[in-house]
């Protein structure tokens, strides 16, 4: 593992040292047991876009693993002006370790890769997020204590979120059901991805416009804004057009008994998910917000700082 670009490109081995140094790092800090692994290490943090849980979360991060994070905001770095990010990839992979970047274009993610010489963390683009979904995945885990056999049911728009969550789904051998509306589908090309890892993990894929369907008898109920960013413009058509797929007490209620509820954060109440359902007792929310943390320590310690279990 070079990189983290896209989920697909890793390995179950990979996804595997991930959580378990990331149960171990959890567990050190809240012991005080420090790890300072990426001890004079730094992290350059591009954000072409908002962030509170990406941005804190890699930021504290870093900190606890003995580095230093530093927060390029697009608007004041010269990328936000025109430079090419051919050019800014050679330049940063001179003064820091690695870079975290959140962004529009996922080839820009890639082309940091490229010209770069330091590995690279996707950070979310339009197209994926897929530290959210590792962290997501290992939340599940910590709830359900496996992640093979168990059913995803994601409802809402087939957006970076649930394209990650194929990705990560299928390789981890976990049955997954999406249901989005038509002409919000997930991305051709990750369907594609999926099913060839599915092939392999046996996790069953389906892809439907209806959010009964994908929720019954499931064991993990996930949601997402319906308007990320970049789609503000679309918003009231957008809102029209989802309220059909809005997690309540009503479809919950399909799932198993003790279904857990996910949610990336942040969320729209009234919109994706009901109050009562994501403040209710099957809501994890903000132990997944706070594995961000965990996860993406362990990946930057494996990453950069070529850390063996
Ligand atoms: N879930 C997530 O990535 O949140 P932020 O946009 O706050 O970073
Ligand atoms: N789909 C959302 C996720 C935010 C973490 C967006 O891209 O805005």
């Amino acid at each position: 593992m070079d990189h983290l670009i896209s989920l697909y490109d890793l390995t179950l081995q990979e996804f595997e040292d991930i959580f378990s140094l990331s149960e171990k790092l959890k567990k050190q800090v809240k012991e005080g047991v420090q790890h300072h692994l990426l001890k004079g290490k730094t992290l350059g943090m591009i954000f072409t876009k908002s962030s509170t849980r990406t941005r804190v979360s890699f930021e504290v991060g870093m900190y606890q693993l003995g580095g230093y994070p530093l927060f390029l905001s697009a608007n004041d770095i010269q990328l936000g002006r025109g430079e090419s990010i051919d050019d800014t990839a050679q330049v940063l992979s001179r003064y820091v370790d690695g870079i975290m970047i959140r962004t529009f274009k996922q080839s820009d993610v890639e082309d940091l890769a490229k010209y770069g010489s330091v590995p690279v963390i996707n950070g979310l683009t339009d197209l994926m997020h897929p530290c959210q979904i590792l962290a997501d995945l290992f939340t599940v885990y910590e709830h359900k204590g496996t992640l093979k056999g168990l059913k995803m049911a994601y409802v809402g728009d087939g957006n970076n979120i649930a394209n990650s969550l194929l990705h990560g789904c299928a390789k981890v051998g976990m049955h997954i059901s999406v249901a989005s509306p038509k002409g919000f589908e997930c991305d051709k090309n990750v369907v594609y991805e999926a099913r060839e890892d599915a092939k392999r993990s046996g996790a069953q894929i389906v892809l439907t416009e209806d959010p009964v369907e994908a929720v019954t008898e499931a064991d993990v109920i996930y949601t997402d804004t319906w308007v990320s960013m970049g789609q503000e413009a679309e918003k009231e058509q957008r809102i029209k057009t989802f309220m059909p797929y809005q997690v309540n007490q009503e479809l919950f209620s399909k799932a198993k008994e003790d279904a857990i509820f996910l949610h990336c954060l942040p969320a729209y109440r009234g919109y994706e998910v009901t109050e009562d359902i994501i403040d209710g007792s099957q809501s994890v929310i903000f132990d997944e917000a706070e594995n961000r943390m965990h996860v993406q320590k362990a990946i930057m310690a494996l990453l950069m700082g070529k850390h063996t279990l």
